[in-house]
């Protein structure tokens, strides 16, 4: 056969994968290929494979007759908006997607291009796990991967969306990496499946219930985006892409804005209701204050008592981390601890400056938190935002009770700019909590303690649960009006975008883990 041919006829049966036949019933499945995939993310024609030839070595059980060009992991490099990003696609339709010694290799390969140039990995899973057949060389394999996946936390943004089974400790290498989304009903993830946890703990549950997008993106929070289809996944990793940087350090990419033009919106004037246990919605707030459509919710469906995301600001990307008075008053406790804390790490690393909308009145009190130990976990939030050397700034909207004061972005633990609505109560407790304890006994004195309560709860709200203590400490830089906070931040942001702050040498900290 004439050399050119034989090429051509190569290239043909590496972009077979498995065949026609399981590309047939991975649509059937509502699944893409590898290559589809591919082809949705990345710039038209922006795709280089490496490794298309690649196969594996092992002759176990009959597997030297099994050999597929490629080894079921498509590898290469391409562009996301004209930024170069480094990718792997697992092919389900061969040897069901498993991972085993040259599967590895390849992905080990584009990871450590990724790492020597800077550039982000993406990585889409579908997967059987580890290659029964081949042993010890596919648990090799996972580690390989996992230390590269360590190694490179913090230095290159990587980002895994789970598009097919994700089993065993296949589960640990999207676990590692920044980001994850995972397809509704046709992608799971568990260290055991169904059938192991029937044997072992005698549940019955399905795999959707187990491991399945909604499973994670609400109860868990292992995935931060559950996506209904995979062109939905696909388009969410290139929005995410618009608001990180290539690596730690670059800054995170700009979108052209006119500055000078009136920022004041109005809108923010009614957001927030005048009686202090009315809930209202913060995301309003966060509307109104980003540049238009401009917010990227993560972790939606999880600890909704805090939302955190990306956004925008006068076309630059900053990281939103607010409390929600619509989902339990916004109070802190385990789980949004730890969604926050792992949000403001991500910004931290990756240049990101950090914006907090703050409405908090405390930390949820309870056994339930207790046992699951809300102190190390409210120490997380506490310490990612203590250690966050970008610019950062908070905006008190309403309530700042308690430690809950401390914990989010306050002065005290480096904010660089922290401002307050007028009606903002910024105290050690609630003025009826306070009014209770500190003038217990004569309330009881009282010939209508009801009244009396009132009347000292009134007295505490006017002498301490305001922002004009705060302010006067410098706590507080300046209190606004709310309509005045786009403008406010746009240009603190602005007067803070060439800040400088390190932290002192070390090995590494100790996060309460
Ligand atoms: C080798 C595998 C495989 C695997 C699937 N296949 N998983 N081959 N090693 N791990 C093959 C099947 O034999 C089949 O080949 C093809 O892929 C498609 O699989 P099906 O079972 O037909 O597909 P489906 O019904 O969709 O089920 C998918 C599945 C199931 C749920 C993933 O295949 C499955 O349970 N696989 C085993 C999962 C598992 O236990 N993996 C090891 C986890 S332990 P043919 O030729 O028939 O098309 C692990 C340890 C890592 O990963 C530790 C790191 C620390």
């Amino acid at each position: 056969m004439n050399k050119i041919d034989l090429l051509d006829q190569k290239i043909k049966e590496s972009k077979l994968g498995g065949g026609d036949k399981r590309i047939e019933s991975q649509h059937k499945k509502g699944k893409l290929t590898a290559r589809e995939r591919l082809h949705f993310l990345l710039d038209q024609g922006s795709f280089e494979e490496i490794g298309a030839m690649v196969m594996h070595r092992s002759t176990n059980f009959g597997l030297d007759k099994q050999k597929f060009l490629g080894d079921g992991v498509v590898t290469g490099y391409g562009t996301i908006g004209g930024r170069l990003v480094y990718v792997f696609s697992q092919d389900f339709t061969v040897l069901g997607g498993s991972l085993a010694e040259s599967h590895a290799e390849k992905i080990c390969k584009i990871m450590d291009l990724a790492m020597e140039n800077g550039a982000p990995v993406i990585g889409l899973n579908d997967s059987g796990g580890a290659r029964i057949q081949e042993g010890v060389v596919s648990l090799g394999g996972y580690a390989d991967i996992f230390y590269r996946n360590t190694m490179a936390s913090g230095v290159i943004p990587q980002l895994s969306a789970i598009m097919g089974p994700c089993a065993g400790g296949a589960v640990y290498s999207p676990a590692l990496t920044d980001f994850i989304l995972m397809v509704e009903n046709t992608s799971y993830m568990f260290v055991t499946g169904p059938s192991v946890v029937k044997t072992v703990t005698n549940e019955d549950v399905t795999a959707e219930d187990l491991g399945g997008a909604m499973t994670h993106a609400s109860k868990s929070g292992v995935t931060h985006f559950a996506c209904e289809n995979e062109l939905e996944a696909l388009d969410y990793l290139k929005k995410l892409m618009t608001y990180i940087p290539q690596n730690c350090e670059e800054k995170p990419p700009v979108v052209p804005y006119e500055f000078g033009r009136d920022e004041t919106r109005e809108e923010l004037n009614n957001i927030v209701p005048d009686n202090p246990n009315q809930p209202y919605d913060i995301k309003d707030v966060i509307a109104g204050v980003l540049d238009l459509d401009s917010f990227l919710e993560v972790h939606k469906d999880y600890a909704e008592n805090l939302v955190v995301g990306f956004g925008r600001l006068a076309g630059r990307s900053i990281g939103i981390v607010a409390n929600q008075p619509a989902v339990l008053a916004g109070v802190l406790d385990v789980e949004c601890s730890k969604k926050g804390a792992r949000f403001v790490r991500f910004c931290d690393a990756f240049n990101i400056p950090l914006l907090v909308f703050e409405d908090v009145p405390g930390f949820l009190p309870g056994t339930d938190q207790e046992w699951n130990a809300i102190i190390s976990n409210g120490a997380k939030l506490l310490y990612a935002f203590s250690e966050a050397t970008v610019p950062r700034i908070t905006v008190i909207t309403r309530k700042a009770y308690g430690g809950a004061y401390d914990v989010m972005n306050s002065k005290h633990i480096g904010a660089d700019m922290n401002y307050a609505w007028p009606g903002s109560e910024i105290a050690v407790m609630g003025a009826k909590g306070a009014a209770e304890i500190i003038f217990k006994k004569e309330i009881q004195a009282a010939e209508n303690p009801a009244e009396k309560l009132k009347e000292k709860e009134a007295e505490y709200a006017e002498v301490i649960a305001n922002p004009y203590n705060a302010a006067a400490r410098g706590y507080i830089d300046e209190v606004i009006k709310p309509h005045q906070t786009r403008e406010k931040l746009i240009k603190a942001f602005k007067m803070l975008e060439n800040k400088v702050k390190t932290l002192p040498k070390k090995k590494h900290g100790n996060i309460p883990l």
